[in-house]
């Protein structure tokens, strides 16, 4: 069976993770979890990192530094994972869908201005598989309209975005450098992983220390065990902080094999009709976080038989998200009642991406491709 994923783990990180068993620093204080805070921060263009326990508590970590007021909304895409609405939910708002572009599956921008109410507060745009979201539509409506831009960056590490197109300014940006905050994740499949882990990362001192604050109890900074607020246990380990930062450093390698791994499905797919592969918009360079494809209804397959047919191949795949609108933990509760976002039920019912990992082999693309065309021929 050929993986959908598997970690690159280094010398480097097995050296680093030995340091620290030496020498004993192996939970949420040591000179790795500051070195990678920095490292991570400064290769995407910010100032400061809070790295945290994963993706989704990063994202309630950021959601939490908005102070939301009950009945508060955040816009954010239908299609993508529930960590995006429940950081929402879990700390009070609304979240309000909007739907994706039917090229990049990432959020429609167009689609967020007719979003906005008096009570929306954030935009929370999410690069999908490693494609950036076009990023210039929404930071101009937050600023006409006094928005937070929360930037959902945990699929798209390294992938950058062409700013200003056209202008005197025009300039390329990391995703996960572009908002007020930026949330990575650094879970085994990411490009950077620390096993479990994730980061906040903004240019704002208070939010960083807002976000330092939630992630450690909210302990008091001058009575340690006094609390004037309620905060979680969101700590990241010095331990997985050296695996992560030993990742940092090999990201130019990385992005290098991720951009070979896609290209090479898409030469060797791109003659069938029937699917659909992913595209790189002018004004991005992606990563290819994970390589996914969208069937056409014409060939009579959805997405889990055909998942069920490249299991039989040797090839194992997984579905695209379904909608945050189709979530029965929403929906049972009377939400998004009525909403229809049709790019996303239909990538929902008939995308799925294949093997993505960095150990991925040409002979195993090969096969891969070879089990694709083989079932739609
Ligand atoms: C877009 C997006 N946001 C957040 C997360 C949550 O990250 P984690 O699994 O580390 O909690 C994921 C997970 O893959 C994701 O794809």
């Amino acid at each position: 069976m050929i993986p959908v994923n598997e970690p690159l783990i280094g010398e480097k990180e097995i050296a680093n993770v030995l340091d620290c068993l030496k020498t004993g620093w192996i939970s949420s204080a040591g000179k790795y979890l500051e070195e990678f805070e920095q490292a991570w921060a400064s290769y995407c263009g910010m100032h400061y990192g809070v790295a945290v326990s994963n993706g989704s508590t990063a994202l309630q970590v950021a959601v939490a530094c908005l102070d939301l007021q009950p009945g508060d909304e955040v816009i954010l895409p239908t299609f993508t994972i529930i960590s995006c609405a429940q950081a929402v939910t879990y700390n009070g708002g609304i979240p309000v869908l909007v739907d994706c572009d039917p090229r990049t599956w990432c959020m429609d921008v167009s689609q967020v201005e007719a979003r906005i109410t008096p009570r929306t507060r954030a935009i929370m745009p999410v690069h999908i598989y490693g494609h950036p979201v076009d990023m210039d539509p929404i930071l101009s409506l937050a600023k006409q309209h006094g928005l937070f831009v929360i930037e959902d960056a945990a699929e798209a590490h390294g992938a950058e975005y062409l700013s200003d197109r056209g202008l005197s300014n025009e300039a390329w940006h990391r995703c996960g450098g572009m908002s007020d905050i930026s949330v990575f994740s650094f879970y085994a499949n990411k490009l950077v992983t620390t096993g479990e882990g994730g980061m906040v990362l903004t240019n704002d001192p208070k939010i960083a220390d807002q976000a330092r604050s939630l992630r450690n109890l909210c302990f008091h900074r001058e009575r340690r065990f006094y609390h004037t607020e309620l905060g979680y246990n969101f700590r990241l380990t010095n331990l997985q902080a050296a695996i992560g930062l030993a990742q940092v450093e090999r990201m130019p390698e990385t992005i290098l094999k991720k951009r070979w791994m896609g290209e090479s499905y898409t030469q060797q797919l791109k003659h069938i009709s029937s699917i659909q592969l992913p595209v790189e918009e002018p004004w991005a360079r992606q990563v290819y976080w994970m390589y996914g494809l969208v069937l056409a209804e014409s060939t009579g397959l959805d997405a889990v038989e055909f998942a069920r047919r490249l299991h039989i191949e040797g090839v194992e795949t997984r579905p695209f998200f379904l909608g945050i609108h189709e979530q029965p933990v929403y929906t049972n509760k009377g939400l998004f009642k009525g909403e229809k976002y049709p790019v996303a039920e239909r990538i929902a019912r008939q995308g799925l991406y294949l093997p993505s990992g960095l150990t991925l082999t040409k002979a195993q693309i090969d096969e891969v491709c070879r089990a694709v065309e083989k079932l739609l021929a």
